[in-house]
């Protein structure tokens, strides 16, 4: 099996969405010692925004035979505003490619890359949870499950820190719960394939 490692975080080490990503991959590799992961690093190694260049050549590109070949995807996924980073935004477009990942039928969309599980590593300076005052600026978790659903990935988690800008204390109870959700990922997985 294929895990794929993606980040597009760009503060560096103090990067919550890379700690998070990292402490999943790392309890997705010791649940599961024989995966192979593939590292994608956004921010050290960004993909070329999708030009008229990058149009001609969509159907067969790198980023997306690597996503082809992965079973579970990491994907450290911070909030910049509002909306996912740029970087990742840049992947997607290029794997939400007509005839390869999704096709329109006379029923509508139908998603052509099902089966995949996809862990969301998810860290935001605000509160956006059901009922917060922001929750309507949510631009971010929303987005990048509907680019998921759209090519047919439903079996999706995510591994949340937010109100990380509230102060140290915020920020250290929302990590150290983020960490501990990290740790449980391999079961949640496990629970799912099960049920
Ligand atoms: C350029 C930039 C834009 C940001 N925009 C938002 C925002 O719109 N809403 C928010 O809640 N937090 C925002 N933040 C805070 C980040 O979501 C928060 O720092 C989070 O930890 C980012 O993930 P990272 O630590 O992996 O970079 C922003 C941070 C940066 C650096």
């Amino acid at each position: 099996m294929k895990l794929l490692h993606i980040d597009a975080g760009i503060t560096g080490p103090g990067s919550a969405s890379r700690h998070i990503s990292a402490a999943v991959v790392n309890a997705l590799t010791a649940a599961d010692p024989t995966l192979q992961v593939v590292r994608r690093d956004l921010d050290a190694d960004p993909i070329r925004h999708l030009d008229s260049a990058g149009l001609a050549t969509l159907a067969d590109n790198e980023v997306l035979r690597e996503f082809l070949e992965a079973d579970v995807l990491v994907i450290g996924a911070p909030m910049y505003n509002f909306g996912m980073a740029s970087q990742l935004k840049s992947w997607f477009d290029h794997i939400l490619v007509a005839g390869r990942t999704f096709r329109y039928g006379p029923n509508g969309p139908e998603g052509l890359a099902g089966g995949k599980k996809v862990i969301i590593a998810s860290a935001r300076g605000g509160v956006y949870a059901p009922g917060a005052p922001s929750a309507a600026a949510d631009f971010h978790e929303p987005h990048l499950l509907q680019l998921l659903r759209f090519i047919g990935i439903e079996d999706v988690a995510i591994v949340r820190a937010e109100g990380l800008a509230l102060g140290p204390e915020a920020r250290e109870a929302a990590l150290s719960k983020a960490l501990a959700d990290a740790a449980n990922v391999p079961a949640t997985l496990t629970a799912k394939l099960v049920a």
